[in-house]
């Protein structure tokens, strides 16, 4: 495994549209692998492949404070939402900020994991909030694009 560099601020490639996961090979795993990696060492709760660079449809996410719910998504897609929650965000791409996104509180998400194989995810509060900031980022949309209304970015240190 290895570490990748996170695409930050500017970068282009964080608003482009990632292609889907066609071929489940040890490219992927690979991928997958420096991906849960890279998470671990940035020290965030969630990672879309084109942070890493790659135009895929690929996240990991672990929500969990003991790193003990680590999950792969391939081709995500959301199925169901309900209810909503308003709170802080920030991203490892947009480092030292932060700001107020309002998100369902529930989100049901389909995705294939390393297999290929299709399963279902249910999330909510954190992990919800969660799956709907890394599926945007596999559509070039980041967090400071829905700030709630009259919300700006903020730094932690004017906080
Ligand atoms: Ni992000």
């Amino acid at each position: 495994m290895a570490i990748r560099n996170i695409r930050v601020d500017d970068d282009p490639i964080l608003r482009k549209t990632s292609r889907p996961v066609t071929e489940f090979n040890d490219r992927l795993f690979v991928l997958l692998d420096d991906m849960k990696e890279t998470l671990y060492k940035s020290g965030g709760v969630g990672l879309a492949a084109p942070q890493v660079g790659v135009l895929r449809r690929v996240v990991v996410i672990d929500v969990s404070e003991d790193r003990s719910d680590y999950i792969e998504l391939i081709n995500p897609e959301i199925t169901g939402v309900e209810g909503s929650q308003t709170g802080t965000e920030g991203c490892l791409s947009l480092p030292g900020l932060y700001g107020t996104v309002t998100r369902p509180m529930v989100v049901k998400v389909k995705a294939q994991n390393r297999e290929g194989k299709w399963c279902l995810y249910k999330g909510e509060g954190l992990k919800a909030r969660c799956f709907c900031h890394e599926l945007d980022h596999l559509d070039g949309i980041l967090y400071k694009d829905k700030l709630d209304e009259g919300e700006c970015l903020y730094r932690a240190d004017t906080e």
